[in-house]
């Protein structure tokens, strides 16, 4: 063999195995594609408070309509750019964690 069909050989090799992980990535869980809400959230949310107000004794969040209004109220203070499904991700993320309306 000489070192052109070596070449040839590893390129087609190199393809396949990308051809192979990208089939195996559509069994991936939707959270994976970037609407993980515990993940956004960790990223964005933790600059002014941590996690201990969504548990201390007063907190004024008292229904899911509520909880949705302050993310997105603290969500603009930060002015992270998100899509309401990155919202609701996150919303989603703290009802089943801390608040479970
Ligand atoms: C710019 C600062 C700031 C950032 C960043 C921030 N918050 Fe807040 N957040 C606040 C303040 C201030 C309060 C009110 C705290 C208080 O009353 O002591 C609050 C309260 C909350 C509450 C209500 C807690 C309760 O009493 O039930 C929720 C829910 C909340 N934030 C979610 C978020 C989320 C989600 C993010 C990420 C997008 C975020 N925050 C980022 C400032 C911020």
């Amino acid at each position: 063999m000489n070192r052109i069909t070596i070449t040839f050989i590893s390129a087609l090799v190199l393809s396949s195995a990308c051809l192979f992980a990208f089939a195996g990535g559509v069994n991936v869980p939707p959270e994976a594609h970037g609407r993980d809400g515990g993940k956004l959230h960790e990223q964005h949310c933790f600059k002014c408070h941590t996690d201990s107000v969504y548990t201390r004794e007063n907190r004024f969040v008292k229904s899911l309509d509520a909880l949705s209004k302050q993310v997105k109220r603290c969500k603009n203070n930060v002015g992270v750019p998100w899509f309401d499904e990155d919202t609701n991700a996150v919303v989603h993320f703290l009802n089943e964690k801390y608040y479970k309306f």
